[in-house]
């Protein structure tokens, strides 16, 4: 298509201005059409100067999550090799659980600037303003049976962990099963998805949703207390491109191993950022609710809690909160 040609010649130049002539005649289309798509390229964020005398120069490609620039230097085998970008869509886990259905390939992602009925677990809405966050959405396809499921919850969100701890130094805590914090505070969050058989996994929808540059004002003031962002943490805007490219090729080595190798190491990883053990926590069950100490992460991915009379129980679903020692 000639916009990314001449994209890819704009960049290519490395700084310098390439001439309208050039362009057309290395495309062959018209000097108009060149202008014309120029302007598009502008209208997508692309910093580009034009001079009559020397043509156009590109001063700065924006942070946004287009597909192009996704895949540029994206170091996946196989996660990322169709991306669907939308500015505004109502949920990307919606978008990728009817591309699944429609037999989309696993590996397939799906990513938004923007959701406007985003959910999280518990059918709770999660908040996702305009070019500020990570929404992103993954199709796997593995060969587990529905119990194993929880386990690829557990991965995705170490691989989240693991992702912004070397790209930006900060080291997340995982609150189990897969809430990411930070200064005690949430900034990001997993919901899978799947269509399954009692026997038999589908497909699996993994969501993704990490503020990356929100400002307090930005959160509603429900969420004020308990969320955070990267931005609030580092005290920096961040270019939300790399840490997604991080996330993919984190995301799917982990997700190979666990593949291959099954739970075993992956589950000494997220020990390795988990805040839960030791304290004592609240589950929420529907109606009813469970106080114990948590104090190990079972190898199937479910935590243990002991109980006030010295029993264990062992939870498996189920929303937690930090609550006062027993
Ligand atoms: C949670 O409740 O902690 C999980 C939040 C998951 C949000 C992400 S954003 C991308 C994807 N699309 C959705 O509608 N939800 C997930």
């Amino acid at each position: 298509m000639a916009r990314d040609q001449i994209l890819t010649a704009l960049e290519q130049a490395g700084g310098k201005y390439v001439s309208g002539e050039q362009l057309s005649e290395d495309l062959g289309v018209s000097r108009t059409a060149v202008w014309k798509q120029i302007k598009i390229l502008r209208g997508l964020g692309y910093r580009i100067t034009a001079s009559p005398r020397f043509g156009y120069l590109l001063l700065g490609t924006p942070d946004l999550l287009y597909p192009r620039e996704l895949r540029k230097g994206l170091g996946t085998r196989n996660f990322g090799k169709e991306i669907y970008h939308f500015h505004r869509v109502g949920s990307t886990n919606q978008v990728a659980l009817d591309l699944a259905r429609k037999g989309y390939p696993e590996g397939t992602v799906v990513i938004a600037e923007e959701q406007t009925a985003a959910r999280g677990r518990w059918r709770r809405a999660w908040f996702s303003p305009p070019e500020a966050g990570i929404c992103l959405s993954l199709i796997l396809r593995p060969a587990l049976v529905p119990m194993q499921i929880p386990q690829v919850t557990l991965v995705t969100g170490v691989s989240c962990a693991r992702a912004i701890h070397k790209r930006l130094g900060l080291r997340p805590g995982i609150k189990w099963p897969n809430d990411l914090l930070l200064d005690g505070a949430k900034f990001g969050g997993i919901l899978v998805e799947m269509e399954a058989t009692a026997e038999q996994v589908y497909y699996l929808v993994v969501g993704i949703g990490i503020n990356v540059n929100h400002e307090k004002a930005d959160f509603p003031p429900e969420l004020q207390g308990s969320a955070t962002s990267l931005r609030l943490v580092t005290g920096t805007r961040l270019r939300r491109l790399p840490l997604v490219q991080e996330l993919l090729e984190l995301i799917e080595k982990d997700y190979d191993e666990f593949c291959r190798d099954g739970f075993i190491g992956l589950r000494e990883r997220w020990l390795e950022y988990e805040v839960t053990l030791g304290k004592t926590v609240c589950v929420r069950l529907g109606e009813t609710e469970l106080i114990g100490e948590a104090y190990d992460l079972n190898l199937d991915g479910s935590l243990l809690l002991r109980m006030e009379k010295g029993e264990t129980r062992r939870v498996n679903a189920g929303e937690i909160t930090f609550c006062k020692p027993l």
